[in-house]
């Protein structure tokens, strides 16, 4: 049952504060108002700029949460303006934007919201207009009209679906007059509109409703069990993390065909329940249940036919044919309704149901794949609920095709930031705790990147990516641990990778030990141990991104960091020098084996890297003062007096490199090796 969360003693006076509060408790409850989707407003006297009096509508701009809204969220428009355009019988979206933006009393506020004029024109200081779950059980039921009248008697208004906009919001002023004692509209296949004469009574009235719906929904449940039972039963943990290990590349791989992917898993109890139905692959396919979904999880799903449990490749066959399958309908879908001068949108399913598996979302980031998930969770549960009352119904095929086109839906997403080097790419760092690994992270994530932080020192990957997320959004980080010499851990690694973004496009191979001695005195475990982080942990882990890679079918990118030491000789570091030689020559035999399959491999070669670098405050800064007969900070005093710019390379320079490496402003070098040596050539330095 839905909560009413308002405070006690809470303030209610109409005005910005109230109305971004009442909108955020609305957002609050995804059941009550879904990512995206409602909008509030206030109507308010305002002293104007010149200090006259007048009329304001606040109204929730275009392109933000309700959950998250704050005062600059909204858009301040005149109502003295607004109000002759109810004499208008109609009005095309373009002129009603255009219209509207001449309304506005203060500039640089986001673009009112495109269900404004649903707000002005009813004459009613407080308005709510949400999605509720319960409110779509019914406005989404065959027999919706029927069960609105059962519900709320006279008190609700019933408005067949049209689609948004000037005729809407005038259809529901004319009918809500003419109906006197309603006190609630409900907008078929759409959601819910209810007002109040203070920010208080409104919200109250929009949670009473939505309980009385719910209510009544649950008075009429039929009994039947949800989606007509399970067909199949889910997998244990283990096996489904085995089996979405190898899919969900293959998904990523397929979703990308056009522009690349993120994904999200969703497990829970309710994706369960639907995915394992036996009714639910055709529920799936009747549309979405909310036209505020539809640019976020398209009009239908790709339910996937398998049963589990049935051959792993079978399965892959099955998902590479659904999705191909899938594209080209959506190609038809779009070419049936194009009109001139329409781009068809990205063909390949937004949402992907396996029986006995889950829910896959795909999205440009993390956050917007887990935001379709969470749009799709809706669909399940409205769904869910008119399946057992009634029959559930959703737009035609043309509404919702006007909806996804509609140039004014478009233009919300056209608000997200512009994408940058790295949007809509994965990349995994080894080393990632340590100095250089953690700065490329931030580098990458700085062009938009999704990272994965890998380190024998999992505290430190943690904490790293904490930092990260922080600085550049929750989920674009993950800090696991790796030893990169164990097989098995590089396996898990990859593992934890593909199950928390679907997948790599980059790999920054760069963890690292620091050894320095003379030969005489280097210890059979410490040229062995050498040999296995620094050649056999490069070949681990590059071999699992060369299977991960051709999985997904997209090419990669693969960045060792190796050392000036791969090339010249330092003075007692043999065992290091040999290690790192052979990781660059790794480096060049893959490129060679990755060209054919659009892999690229390249070597950054850093100098000393003297600040931020774990290696350089241990004891190998002693010891390699050592073995010219110098103290240690003679030594630091040495590389920085002998390069041309009298500065330090720091691993922020190193970042740069790889991350050049890492972009497609190289996409046409491999088996290339870039140093970083402060501008004195690294082969003349001893
Ligand atoms: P760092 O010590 O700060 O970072 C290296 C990281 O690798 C550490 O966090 C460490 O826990 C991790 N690591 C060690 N063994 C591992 C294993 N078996 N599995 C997974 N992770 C492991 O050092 P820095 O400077 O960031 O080094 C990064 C890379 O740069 C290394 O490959 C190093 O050889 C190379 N390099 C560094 C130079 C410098 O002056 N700092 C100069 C030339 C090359």
């Amino acid at each position: 049952m839905i909560e009413n969360l308002w405070e006690d003693g809470r303030d209610d006076s109409a005005g910005l504060a109230v109305l971004a509060y009442r909108s955020r408790l609305l957002g609050k409850d995804r059941r009550v108002s879904n990512w995206g989707g409602g909008n509030t407003s206030s109507k308010v006297r305002l002293q104007n700029f010149k200090g006259d009096w007048e009329h304001v509508l606040y109204v929730k701009g275009s392109g933000s949460d309700l959950a998250t809204i704050s005062e600059r969220g909204f858009a301040g428009l005149r109502m003295d303006d607004i109000a002759p355009l109810l004499n208008r019988d109609e009005m095309s979206d373009e002129d009603m934007v255009e219209y509207l933006a001449h309304c506005v009393t203060e500039p640089n506020l986001p673009r009112s919201s495109i269900e404004t004029l649903l707000h002005a024109f009813l004459p009613f200081p407080e308005v709510d207009h949400t999605h509720p779950d319960a409110i779509l059980g019914i406005c989404c039921s065959v027999n919706g009209k029927v069960m609105a009248e059962e519900a709320f008697g006279g008190e609700a208004v019933w408005i067949p679906y049209i689609r948004p906009g000037f005729s809407l919001a005038k259809m529901v002023a004319e009918a809500v007059r003419s109906q006197p004692d309603a006190r609630l509209v409900l907008l078929e296949k759409h959601g819910l509109i209810t007002w109040g004469e203070t920010p208080a009574e409104c919200y109250h009235n929009t949670i009473e409703t939505i309980q009385k719906a719910e209510a009544y929904l649950e008075e009429r449940v039929k009994g039947d069990v949800p989606f007509g039972g399970s067909m199949v039963q889910t997998l244990p943990g283990t096996v489904r993390d085995g089996l979405l290990t190898e899919i969900l590349p293959v998904i990523r791989g397929s979703a990308s065909a056009q522009q690349p992917m993120i994904l999200h898993y969703d497990d829970s109890p309710a994706v369960m329940e639907f995915v394992n139905g036996r009714a639910s692959r055709e529920l799936s396919q009747v549309g979405a249940a909310c036209p505020d979904h539809l640019v976020h999880t398209k009009r239908v799903p790709l339910f996937v036919e398998w049963t589990p449990g049935a051959d792993r490749e079978e399965l892959i066959k099955r998902i590479r044919e659904g999705m191909e399958a899938y594209a080209n309908e959506y190609r038809a879908y779009v070419k049936r309704h194009q009109k001139p001068g329409e781009a068809a949108g990205d063909p390949y399913p937004r949402i992907i149901l396996i029986p006995g598996v889950g829910m896959v979302s795909t999205g440009k980031s993390k956050y917007m794949a887990e935001v379709s998930a969470s749009l799709y969770q809706r669909a399940i549960a409205v769904t869910r609920v008119c399946s057992a009352v009634d029959q559930f119904t959703s737009l035609s095929e043309e509404e919702s095709y006007a909806i996804e086109y509609w140039p004014l839906e478009l233009y919300k997403l056209s608000l997200a930031p512009p994408e940058q080097a790295f949007s809509r790419r994965v990349a995994l760092i080894t080393g990632g705790a340590g100095g250089i690994g953690k700065a490329t992270a931030k580098r990458l994530l700085g062009e938009g990147a999704h990272v994965v932080l890998a380190d024998l020192n999992a505290a430190g990957a943690k904490e790293a990516a904490q930092e990260c997320n922080t600085e550049y959004g929750e989920g674009r980080c993950l800090g696991i641990a790796l030893d990169v010499t164990e097989e098995d851990s590089v396996a898990g690694a990859y593992r934890d990778a593909i199950l928390q973004y679907g997948g790599l496009d980059i790999v920054v191979s760069n963890a690292g030990i620091a050894s320095s001695q003379s030969v005489e005195n280097t210890s059979l475990q410490e040229w062995q141990k050498n040999i296995d982080v620094l050649a056999t942990g490069y070949f681990l882990v590059s071999r699992a991104a060369f299977q991960l890679f051709q999985r997904q079918g997209t090419g990669g990118n693969i960045v060792f960091v190796a050392s000036k030491n791969a090339m010249v000789a330092g003075k007692n570091a043999s065992a290091y020098s040999a290690a790192k030689a052979a990781e660059l020559h790794l480096a060049r035999c893959l490129a060679e084996e990755g060209g054919g399959g659009g892999i690229r491999v390249n070597t950054v070669c850093p100098d000393a890297v003297l600040q931020g670098s774990a290696i350089w405050s241990s004891s190998w800064r002693e010891e390699r003062a050592s073995a010219y007969g110098i103290t240690a900070d003679e030594l630091d005093e040495h590389y920085r007096q002998r390069t041309t710019l009298k500065v330090n390379i720091f691993p922020e320079d190193i970042a740069e490199a790889i991350a050049y490496f890492a972009s497609s402003r190289s996409a046409k070098t491999t088996g290339c090796i870039l140093t970083v040596d402060g501008g004195v050539a690294a082969a003349y330095t001893r």
